[in-house]
């Protein structure tokens, strides 16, 4: 998905990560604590995020509150994460970045061989999040007549008020 946040002057930013996964109050994405996307998180909470599934003709946006992950849920998404992403997780930093080519395929061969599968757990840069929606809009296209949305839309009394709009 693509999850837009604002920083503290208010310039919007946007970048793809990982659906880890959604549970009945929120949508979960992982990431590193020294990224952009969590210094804008942490002046602004606001943020959105919209996927797109073109060969279904389908899309969902989503407007919410983002919130920190329980430290059970970031254990248990780091663990389903494949051993590339775990790998990565731990060895993607500034510092990694600016090596050459060769270093850099050295020292993940490396890093690689000293942590069998399984003996990995969360690096300390590791941080979930989750986005609690205020709004959510679900695209429907069509082949043969005109595209339209279904918007859920969190009232301030605490109900989900749905409006049927042009796509
Ligand atoms: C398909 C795709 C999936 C990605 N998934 C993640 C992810 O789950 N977590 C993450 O931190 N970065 C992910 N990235 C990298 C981010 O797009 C981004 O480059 C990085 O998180 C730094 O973003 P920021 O500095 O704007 O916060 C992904 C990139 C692509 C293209």
């Amino acid at each position: 998905m693509v999850v837009a946040t604002v920083d503290a002057d208010g310039r919007p930013d946007a970048r793809s990560v990982l659906l880890s996964e959604y549970s009945a109050e929120g949508f979960f994405f992982h990431t590193d604590s020294r990224s952009r996307k969590v210094a804008d998180l942490e002046s602004n909470p606001h943020a959105a995020f919209a996927i797109a599934w073109p060969a279904e003709l389908r899309q969902l946006s989503v407007q919410g509150v983002v919130e920190r992950a329980s430290v059970a849920e970031e254990r248990f998404a780091y663990a389903r994460r494949s051993r590339y992403l775990q790998l990565l997780a731990w060895i993607n930093s500034p510092e990694f970045a600016l090596l050459p080519s060769a270093e850099r395929e050295r020292a993940w061969a490396e890093f690689d061989a000293e942590h069998p599968e399984g003996t990995l757990t969360t690096p300390p840069t590791w941080l979930g999040f989750m986005m609690r929606p205020t709004r959510l809009t679900f695209w429907e296209g069509s082949r043969s007549t005109a595209s339209r949305r279904t918007e859920h839309r969190l009232t301030d009394e605490g109900n989900w008020a749905k409006e049927i709009l042009p796509g």
